[in-house]
């Protein structure tokens, strides 16, 4: 029988007639391993390739020797993000410790497909997907392993958040040790479920890191890596970020030293822009976290690794988050369904040709709620915004000097949060911008250019009329760790 040479991306079965033997012989061909790495609240402005000052060798090299996303844009907060990466009525703020919500269950996750593929699948991190019913979690939606946590912020060390410990393996409540930084551990963890993998079968990571999110805690010896920066608070966010490269590093050393680097697709995406109160910078866009402006939803991310056929360039076609499952799937030889808002963009990203998305919404939110929150369109090269915006509506440099130039943004924060009230809201002017021209939204023509305002308005209302409501419940008392053995648990819906 001839040999059959059999290309990476080439998951199709192949099936071949021996002419000498008539036995139909069927072939799978190989699946790319898969990494997709989620980055918590980094800025566009936090990494090496677009800030000097930030020490990213690791996602640089990675960068360098794939495809920088140039235009990928994210909702501009987590569990909205998270959701649709995995996914697709999360567009209302994230998921709360005492939320009774979690993502639909009923409905696939990308690691569930994945499974039926023959993947083996884990997730190290923070899941933030919701957890009050074991259904929610991890390893009831398609994960073969967890290790993390399910809240969408703890501490560095004592793995506890908002008066419970968070911290899981499976789903085995554990406090590894509470000296170390939690970046050693996760990076242990990657360590052992890559190298105790199979490399003939395929491998499929989810890796939502807890960093750079606040609390902003880091061990001296990465602070002191970023001796550079004279503002401490930036200082240590650097040390983080320094961390999280690592931590990336890791990743790839153990691909390599378990011989299945060269068969691995990695993805590096930021979940949603920084928060400048926490010393992140999404500078020269703006805005940032919370925010529909362009810092607070376009995307650090590349693509790097197998299967692609063009690489060292920036793509400049609109990604979303909502395709990376069915881009994803396909990567995998999976058939994406096409009746889901994500757009399989596999065959683009791997030659490098134009996106096949011409439009998106940064969001969307339910105006019955008590807070109204953004909406956003891209058309094109246009963003319309209508209704508020986010709080954050300036342009935040990196803190340089050891001065507090976000103390009013911060204290404001303090005391109401990441919100304002509805009627504070309904005060806000839509806003136009040609993000092309003016990607960092000085200049908003929406006066001068009413027609193309109006017709945006138009389409974003036509989605409005698809929308399914937000499911964002009150409080649960029946939350509280305290009845739950201290920590952070499923049992309460
Ligand atoms: C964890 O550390 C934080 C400080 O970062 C502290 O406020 C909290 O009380 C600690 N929790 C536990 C359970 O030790
Ligand atoms: C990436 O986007 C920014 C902002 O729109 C733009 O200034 C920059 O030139 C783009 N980079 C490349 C390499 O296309």
């Amino acid at each position: 029988m001839a040999a059959l040479v059999l290309s990476l991306h080439d998951t199709t079965k192949v099936c071949c007639i021996s002419i000498l033997t008539f036995f139909s012989v069927c072939i799978e061909a190989k699946r790319p391993h898969i990494v997709f790495m989620v980055a918590d609240d980094y800025g566009w402005n936090d990494v090496g390739f677009h800030n000097p000052d930030m020490i990213t060798p690791n996602i640089d090299k990675l960068a360098s020797e794939g495809v920088i996303l140039n235009q990928s844009y994210v909702q501009p907060v987590c569990s909205p993000s998270r959701n649709l990466f995995i996914y697709v009525c999360l567009q209302h703020l994230v998921i709360k410790h005492k939320q009774a919500a979690c993502s639909p269950v009923g409905i696939p996750f990308l690691p569930e497909y994945l499974k039926k593929l023959g993947y083996a699948t884990h997730i190290i991190g923070k899941w933030h997907l919701g957890f009050c019913k074991w259904e929610c979690t991890p390893t009831y939606r398609g994960f073969d392993t967890f290790y993390g946590f399910y809240n969408g912020r703890e501490d560095y060390y004592n793995r506890s958040v908002f008066g419970g410990h968070d911290f899981r393996d499976g789903e085995e409540p554990i406090l590894p040790d509470r000296t170390k930084y939690s970046t050693y551990i996760y990076a242990e963890r990657a360590r052992e479920v890559i190298s105790k993998h199979d490399k003939d079968k395929p491998f499929y990571l989810y890796f939502p890191f807890q960093s750079p999110h606040e609390p902003i805690e880091v061990p001296t010896a990465y602070e002191d890596q970023c001796n550079h920066i004279k503002n401490e608070g930036r200082r240590k966010y650097c040390g983080m970020v320094k961390a999280l490269d690592d931590l990336v590093g890791d990743v790839t050393a153990a691909l390599k030293d378990n011989g299945m680097y060269d068969d691995t697709l990695l993805i590096f995406t930021s979940d949603n822009g920084g928060s400048h109160l926490f010393h992140a910078s999404n500078y020269p866009l703006r805005g940032a976290k919370v925010t529909v402006y362009e810092g607070g939803t376009r995307a650090v991310a590349l693509i790097s690794g197998a299967g692609l056929e063009k690489t060292g360039y920036t793509y400049d076609g609109m990604i979303h988050a909502v395709d990376w499952m069915p881009t994803i799937l396909s990567a995998a030889g999976g058939k994406p369904e096409t009746c889901i808002d994500g757009i399989d963009q596999w065959e683009n990203l791997r030659r490098g040709c134009p996106s096949k998305r011409t439009e998106f919404i940064y969001n969307l939110d339910d105006s019955s709620l008590p807070i109204t929150g953004h909406a956003a369109i891209r058309v094109g090269d246009y963003k319309l915004i209508e209704g508020y915006p986010g709080p954050y509506p300036d342009w935040y440099e990196p803190e340089t000097e050891n001065s507090d130039i976000y103390k009013r943004e911060r204290e404001h924060f303090q005391k109401n949060g990441e919100i304002e009230t509805n009627e504070q809201a309904s005060c806000y002017k839509r806003q136009l911008f040609n993000i092309k021209d003016d990607p960092y939204e000085r200049h908003d023509i929406s006066l001068t250019h009413t027609s193309l305002a109006d017709a945006l308005s138009k389409r974003l209302a036509e989605y409005h009329t698809q929308m399914v409501s937000a499911n964002f419940p009150d409080d649960s008392e029946a939350s509280d760790p305290q009845l739950h053995g201290g920590f952070w648990s499923p049992g309460w819906c």
